[in-house]
Protein backbone atom coordinates (compact mmCIF):
# COMPACT_ATOMS: atom_id res chain seq x y z
CA UNK A 1 0.00 0.00 0.00
CA UNK A 2 2.80 2.62 0.93
CA UNK A 3 4.59 1.53 -2.29
CA UNK A 4 1.88 2.37 -4.29
CA UNK A 5 0.99 6.16 -2.13
CA UNK A 6 4.87 6.36 -3.42
CA UNK A 7 4.34 6.13 -6.78
CA UNK A 8 1.27 8.44 -6.90
CA UNK A 9 2.56 10.98 -4.99
CA UNK A 10 5.59 10.65 -7.61
CA UNK A 11 3.40 11.05 -10.56
CA UNK A 12 2.02 13.87 -9.55
CA UNK A 13 4.66 15.89 -8.73
CA UNK A 14 5.88 15.25 -12.84
CA UNK A 15 2.97 16.46 -13.63
CA UNK A 16 2.66 19.64 -11.39
CA UNK A 17 6.57 20.02 -12.23
CA UNK A 18 5.94 19.88 -16.20
CA UNK A 19 2.73 22.39 -15.37
CA UNK A 20 5.20 25.25 -13.93
CA UNK A 21 7.94 24.47 -16.57
CA UNK A 22 5.56 24.88 -19.27
CA UNK A 23 4.05 28.23 -17.82
CA UNK A 24 7.00 29.91 -16.80
CA UNK A 25 10.10 28.68 -17.91
CA UNK A 26 9.25 27.66 -21.51
CA UNK A 27 7.34 31.46 -21.98
CA UNK A 28 10.03 33.99 -23.64
CA UNK A 29 6.79 35.84 -24.30
CA UNK A 30 7.30 39.98 -24.80
CA UNK A 31 4.93 42.23 -25.79
CA UNK A 32 7.21 43.35 -28.67
CA UNK A 33 6.08 40.35 -30.17
CA UNK A 34 3.69 40.11 -33.77
CA UNK A 35 0.46 38.80 -32.82
CA UNK A 36 1.17 35.51 -35.03
CA UNK A 37 4.22 35.00 -32.73
CA UNK A 38 2.32 34.78 -29.91
CA UNK A 39 -0.20 32.28 -31.65
CA UNK A 40 2.86 30.15 -32.85
CA UNK A 41 4.18 30.07 -29.19
CA UNK A 42 0.97 29.55 -27.64
CA UNK A 43 0.40 26.85 -30.23
CA UNK A 44 3.50 25.12 -29.29
CA UNK A 45 3.01 25.37 -25.43
CA UNK A 46 -0.44 23.21 -26.14
CA UNK A 47 1.61 20.80 -27.84
CA UNK A 48 4.45 20.80 -25.25
CA UNK A 49 1.17 20.31 -22.71
CA UNK A 50 0.01 17.32 -24.42
CA UNK A 51 2.63 15.96 -25.06
CA UNK A 52 3.63 15.72 -21.56
CA UNK A 53 0.23 14.90 -20.75
CA UNK A 54 0.47 11.73 -22.84
CA UNK A 55 3.86 11.12 -21.61
CA UNK A 56 2.67 11.28 -18.34
CA UNK A 57 -0.25 9.15 -19.03
CA UNK A 58 1.68 6.43 -20.10
CA UNK A 59 3.58 6.35 -17.28
CA UNK A 60 0.74 5.95 -14.44
CA UNK A 61 -0.50 3.16 -16.84
CA UNK A 62 2.89 1.71 -16.02
CA UNK A 63 2.96 2.08 -12.54
CA UNK A 64 -0.25 0.55 -13.06
CA UNK A 65 0.85 -2.47 -14.89
CA UNK A 66 3.71 -2.62 -12.35
CA UNK A 67 1.95 -2.69 -9.14
CA UNK A 68 -0.44 -5.51 -11.00
CA UNK A 69 2.15 -7.44 -11.55
CA UNK A 70 3.82 -7.31 -8.08
CA UNK A 71 0.25 -8.00 -6.46
CA UNK A 72 -0.56 -11.25 -8.95
CA UNK A 73 3.19 -12.12 -8.15
CA UNK A 74 2.44 -11.79 -4.48
CA UNK A 75 -0.55 -14.01 -4.70
CA UNK A 76 0.63 -16.56 -6.35
CA UNK A 77 3.79 -17.34 -4.25
CA UNK A 78 1.39 -17.21 -1.37
CA UNK A 79 -0.75 -20.14 -3.24
CA UNK A 80 2.33 -22.05 -3.89
CA UNK A 81 3.34 -21.78 -0.23
CA UNK A 82 -0.35 -23.07 0.61
CA UNK A 83 0.12 -25.90 -1.70
CA UNK A 84 3.23 -26.80 -0.17
CA UNK A 85 1.74 -26.52 3.04
CA UNK A 86 -0.84 -29.05 2.44
CA UNK A 87 1.70 -31.68 1.26
CA UNK A 88 4.21 -31.54 3.57
CA UNK A 89 3.08 -30.21 7.13
CA UNK A 90 0.98 -32.69 7.59
CA UNK A 91 -0.09 -34.64 11.50
CA UNK A 92 -0.35 -38.64 11.52
CA UNK A 93 -0.68 -40.07 15.11
CA UNK A 94 0.68 -43.15 15.28
CA UNK A 95 -1.46 -44.83 17.35
CA UNK A 96 -0.09 -48.17 19.35
CA UNK A 97 -2.88 -50.93 20.34
CA UNK A 98 -1.34 -52.18 24.06
CA UNK A 99 -2.30 -55.12 26.09
CA UNK A 100 -0.71 -57.01 28.69
CA UNK A 101 2.97 -57.35 27.19
CA UNK A 102 5.21 -55.64 28.70
CA UNK A 103 7.72 -55.59 25.55
CA UNK A 104 5.48 -53.00 24.21
CA UNK A 105 8.72 -50.91 24.61
CA UNK A 106 10.39 -52.20 21.68
CA UNK A 107 8.02 -51.23 19.50
CA UNK A 108 7.63 -48.29 21.16
CA UNK A 109 11.76 -47.51 21.47
CA UNK A 110 11.86 -47.76 17.38
CA UNK A 111 9.25 -45.72 17.01
CA UNK A 112 10.77 -43.16 18.78
CA UNK A 113 14.15 -43.43 17.40
CA UNK A 114 12.97 -43.24 13.89
CA UNK A 115 10.38 -40.66 13.85
CA UNK A 116 11.84 -37.25 12.02
CA UNK A 117 9.69 -35.11 14.16
CA UNK A 118 7.55 -35.56 17.26
CA UNK A 119 5.16 -33.01 16.33
CA UNK A 120 4.31 -34.61 13.28
CA UNK A 121 3.99 -37.89 14.17
CA UNK A 122 2.67 -37.69 17.80
CA UNK A 123 2.32 -41.66 19.56
CA UNK A 124 -1.01 -42.25 21.16
CA UNK A 125 -0.97 -45.62 22.94
CA UNK A 126 -4.42 -47.01 23.32
CA UNK A 127 -3.92 -49.65 26.22
CA UNK A 128 -7.04 -52.25 26.93
CA UNK A 129 -6.82 -54.73 29.59
CA UNK A 130 -5.64 -52.91 32.66
CA UNK A 131 -2.28 -54.31 32.93
CA UNK A 132 -0.25 -52.69 35.45
CA UNK A 133 3.19 -53.87 34.94
CA UNK A 134 2.36 -52.61 30.81
CA UNK A 135 1.06 -49.18 32.35
CA UNK A 136 3.93 -49.16 34.10
CA UNK A 137 6.26 -49.42 31.16
CA UNK A 138 4.36 -46.97 29.19
CA UNK A 139 4.35 -44.17 31.26
CA UNK A 140 7.85 -44.16 31.64
CA UNK A 141 8.16 -42.71 28.52
CA UNK A 142 6.55 -39.97 29.81
CA UNK A 143 5.34 -37.05 27.23
CA UNK A 144 7.03 -38.87 24.45
CA UNK A 145 3.61 -40.04 23.90
CA UNK A 146 0.21 -40.20 25.39
CA UNK A 147 -1.46 -42.76 26.87
CA UNK A 148 -4.80 -43.36 26.82
CA UNK A 149 -7.05 -46.51 28.06
CA UNK A 150 -10.06 -48.30 26.89
CA UNK A 151 -12.14 -47.89 30.07
CA UNK A 152 -14.79 -50.68 29.37
CA UNK A 153 -13.62 -53.07 31.02
CA UNK A 154 -16.54 -55.24 31.16
CA UNK A 155 -16.60 -59.18 30.28
CA UNK A 156 -18.20 -59.53 26.92
CA UNK A 157 -20.66 -62.85 26.34
CA UNK A 158 -20.16 -64.91 23.54
CA UNK A 159 -21.45 -68.28 22.60
CA UNK A 160 -20.03 -71.08 24.18
CA UNK A 161 -18.46 -72.21 21.20
CA UNK A 162 -16.30 -69.34 20.29
CA UNK A 163 -15.17 -69.17 24.22
CA UNK A 164 -11.84 -69.39 22.85
CA UNK A 165 -12.00 -66.53 20.81
CA UNK A 166 -12.86 -64.11 22.88
CA UNK A 167 -9.66 -62.38 22.92
CA UNK A 168 -10.83 -61.41 19.33
CA UNK A 169 -13.77 -59.48 20.65
CA UNK A 170 -11.85 -57.66 23.09
CA UNK A 171 -9.69 -56.52 20.00
CA UNK A 172 -12.76 -55.25 17.93
CA UNK A 173 -14.07 -53.20 21.34
CA UNK A 174 -10.78 -52.01 21.91
CA UNK A 175 -9.77 -50.79 18.00
CA UNK A 176 -13.40 -49.33 17.68
CA UNK A 177 -13.15 -47.21 20.95
CA UNK A 178 -9.37 -46.59 20.11
CA UNK A 179 -9.97 -45.12 16.34
CA UNK A 180 -13.25 -43.23 17.63
CA UNK A 181 -10.89 -41.36 20.27
CA UNK A 182 -8.00 -40.67 17.48
CA UNK A 183 -10.80 -39.43 15.13
CA UNK A 184 -13.52 -37.80 16.74
CA UNK A 185 -12.14 -36.80 19.88
CA UNK A 186 -8.41 -35.72 18.80
CA UNK A 187 -10.12 -34.83 15.57
CA UNK A 188 -6.99 -35.66 13.12
CA UNK A 189 -7.71 -36.91 9.54
CA UNK A 190 -5.22 -39.82 9.74
CA UNK A 191 -3.89 -42.53 11.46
CA UNK A 192 -0.99 -44.93 11.19
CA UNK A 193 -2.64 -47.96 13.04
CA UNK A 194 0.74 -50.29 14.75
CA UNK A 195 0.07 -53.02 17.37
CA UNK A 196 2.17 -53.30 19.87
CA UNK A 197 4.14 -56.58 18.78
CA UNK A 198 5.68 -54.71 15.67
CA UNK A 199 8.83 -53.45 14.34
CA UNK A 200 9.24 -50.83 12.37
CA UNK A 201 12.23 -50.21 9.55
CA UNK A 202 14.30 -46.66 9.86
CA UNK A 203 12.27 -45.48 6.78
CA UNK A 204 8.87 -46.43 7.97
CA UNK A 205 7.49 -42.64 8.49
CA UNK A 206 8.72 -42.14 4.73
CA UNK A 207 7.47 -44.76 3.71
CA UNK A 208 3.80 -43.04 4.94
CA UNK A 209 5.01 -39.58 3.76
CA UNK A 210 5.45 -40.60 0.60
CA UNK A 211 1.93 -42.40 0.08
CA UNK A 212 0.00 -40.23 2.45
CA UNK A 213 -1.04 -37.81 -0.84
CA UNK A 214 -1.84 -40.98 -2.88
CA UNK A 215 -4.23 -41.99 -0.14
CA UNK A 216 -6.03 -38.36 0.02
CA UNK A 217 -6.51 -37.94 -4.11
CA UNK A 218 -7.07 -41.34 -5.04
CA UNK A 219 -10.58 -42.40 -4.36
CA UNK A 220 -9.97 -46.19 -5.01
CA UNK A 221 -7.87 -46.19 -2.44
CA UNK A 222 -8.61 -47.30 0.92
CA UNK A 223 -5.37 -47.65 2.81
CA UNK A 224 -1.58 -47.79 3.09
CA UNK A 225 -0.08 -51.00 3.99
CA UNK A 226 3.68 -51.33 5.24
CA UNK A 227 3.42 -55.12 5.06
CA UNK A 228 3.82 -57.60 2.30
CA UNK A 229 1.95 -60.78 2.90
CA UNK A 230 4.31 -62.13 0.64
CA UNK A 231 7.79 -60.57 1.43
CA UNK A 232 10.05 -63.49 2.33
CA UNK A 233 13.41 -63.39 0.92
CA UNK A 234 13.87 -65.12 -2.68
CA UNK A 235 10.40 -64.14 -3.06
CA UNK A 236 10.97 -60.39 -3.40
CA UNK A 237 12.75 -58.44 -5.29
CA UNK A 238 15.40 -56.87 -2.92
CA UNK A 239 17.02 -54.10 -5.46
CA UNK A 240 13.61 -52.89 -6.00
CA UNK A 241 12.64 -50.74 -1.91
CA UNK A 242 10.82 -48.30 -3.63
CA UNK A 243 8.19 -50.51 -5.48
CA UNK A 244 4.90 -50.48 -4.69
CA UNK A 245 1.90 -52.77 -6.03
CA UNK A 246 -2.36 -52.14 -5.20
CA UNK A 247 -3.35 -55.13 -3.48
CA UNK A 248 -7.01 -56.09 -3.31
CA UNK A 249 -6.37 -58.24 0.43
CA UNK A 250 -5.95 -56.01 2.88
CA UNK A 251 -2.48 -56.60 4.77
CA UNK A 252 -2.63 -54.60 8.04
CA UNK A 253 0.44 -54.49 10.29
CA UNK A 254 1.11 -51.47 10.35
CA UNK A 255 -1.21 -49.70 8.26
CA UNK A 256 -2.73 -46.10 7.34
CA UNK A 257 -6.64 -44.91 7.37
CA UNK A 258 -8.42 -41.75 6.49
CA UNK A 259 -11.04 -40.21 8.75
CA UNK A 260 -13.43 -39.87 6.34
CA UNK A 261 -12.97 -44.09 5.72
CA UNK A 262 -13.49 -44.30 9.61
CA UNK A 263 -16.76 -42.32 9.19
CA UNK A 264 -18.13 -45.31 6.98
CA UNK A 265 -17.10 -47.61 9.23
CA UNK A 266 -17.70 -46.88 12.88
CA UNK A 267 -21.19 -47.36 12.88
CA UNK A 268 -21.60 -50.88 11.93
CA UNK A 269 -17.77 -51.90 13.14
CA UNK A 270 -18.14 -55.75 14.02
CA UNK A 271 -17.89 -56.79 17.61
CA UNK A 272 -15.14 -59.85 16.58
CA UNK A 273 -12.88 -60.91 13.67
CA UNK A 274 -12.64 -56.95 12.63
CA UNK A 275 -10.09 -57.94 9.73
CA UNK A 276 -11.76 -60.81 8.12
CA UNK A 277 -14.56 -58.31 8.49
CA UNK A 278 -13.24 -55.10 6.82
CA UNK A 279 -12.00 -57.41 4.05
CA UNK A 280 -15.67 -58.54 2.89
CA UNK A 281 -16.88 -56.41 -0.65
CA UNK A 282 -19.55 -54.85 1.58
CA UNK A 283 -16.71 -53.14 3.27
CA UNK A 284 -13.73 -53.00 0.33
CA UNK A 285 -16.17 -51.70 -1.92
CA UNK A 286 -13.65 -52.50 -5.00
CA UNK A 287 -10.86 -50.30 -3.31
CA UNK A 288 -7.21 -51.37 -3.10
CA UNK A 289 -4.53 -50.95 -0.61
CA UNK A 290 -1.21 -49.79 -1.70
CA UNK A 291 1.47 -52.51 0.08
CA UNK A 292 5.19 -52.10 -0.87
CA UNK A 293 7.67 -55.04 -2.12
CA UNK A 294 9.62 -54.84 0.93
CA UNK A 295 7.43 -55.13 4.04
CA UNK A 296 8.66 -52.00 6.51
CA UNK A 297 7.58 -53.79 9.81
CA UNK A 298 7.75 -57.47 11.39
CA UNK A 299 5.70 -58.83 14.08
CA UNK A 300 8.54 -60.49 17.35
CA UNK A 301 5.17 -61.49 19.06
CA UNK A 302 5.46 -65.12 19.99
CA UNK A 303 2.25 -64.61 22.59
CA UNK A 304 -0.65 -63.37 20.80
CA UNK A 305 -4.35 -63.54 20.37
CA UNK A 306 -3.54 -64.96 16.45
CA UNK A 307 -0.06 -66.14 17.66
C1 LIG B 1 8.04 -14.61 -5.05
O1 LIG B 1 9.01 -15.60 -4.77
C2 LIG B 1 10.20 -15.46 -5.56
C3 LIG B 1 11.13 -16.61 -5.21
O2 LIG B 1 10.53 -17.55 -4.42
C4 LIG B 1 10.85 -14.10 -5.29
O3 LIG B 1 11.99 -13.96 -6.09
C5 LIG B 1 9.86 -13.01 -5.59
O4 LIG B 1 10.41 -11.75 -5.25
C6 LIG B 1 8.58 -13.20 -4.79
N1 LIG B 1 7.63 -12.19 -5.19
C7 LIG B 1 6.92 -11.47 -4.31
C8 LIG B 1 6.01 -10.48 -4.89
O5 LIG B 1 6.98 -11.64 -3.09
C1 LIG C 1 -17.98 -44.34 17.12
O1 LIG C 1 -18.65 -43.10 17.24
C2 LIG C 1 -19.79 -43.00 16.41
C3 LIG C 1 -20.28 -41.58 16.49
O2 LIG C 1 -20.40 -41.15 17.81
C4 LIG C 1 -20.82 -44.01 16.85
O3 LIG C 1 -21.96 -43.93 16.03
C5 LIG C 1 -20.19 -45.40 16.70
O4 LIG C 1 -21.07 -46.39 17.17
C6 LIG C 1 -18.87 -45.50 17.45
N1 LIG C 1 -18.26 -46.74 17.04
C7 LIG C 1 -17.62 -47.52 17.87
C8 LIG C 1 -17.08 -48.76 17.27
O5 LIG C 1 -17.48 -47.28 19.05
Amino acid sequence: MRLKTTYIIGVLLIIWASFIYFTFINRPLSLAESPENIDNQLNALEGGIDEQFRQNREMISKVHTFLEYKKRNKMKNESSKQTKKEHNIFVIPILVFACNRVSVSRCLDQLIRYRPNPDQFPIIVSQDCNHKETTDVINKYGSQVTLIKQPDQSDIEVLPQEKKFKGYFKIARHYGWALNQTFFNFNFDAVIIVEDDLEVAPDFFEYFTATYPLLLEDPTLWCISAWNDNGKIGLVNENKPEQLYRTDFFPGLGWMLTKKLWSELCTKWPKSYWDDWIRQPNQRKERTCIRPEISRTKTFGKIGVSK
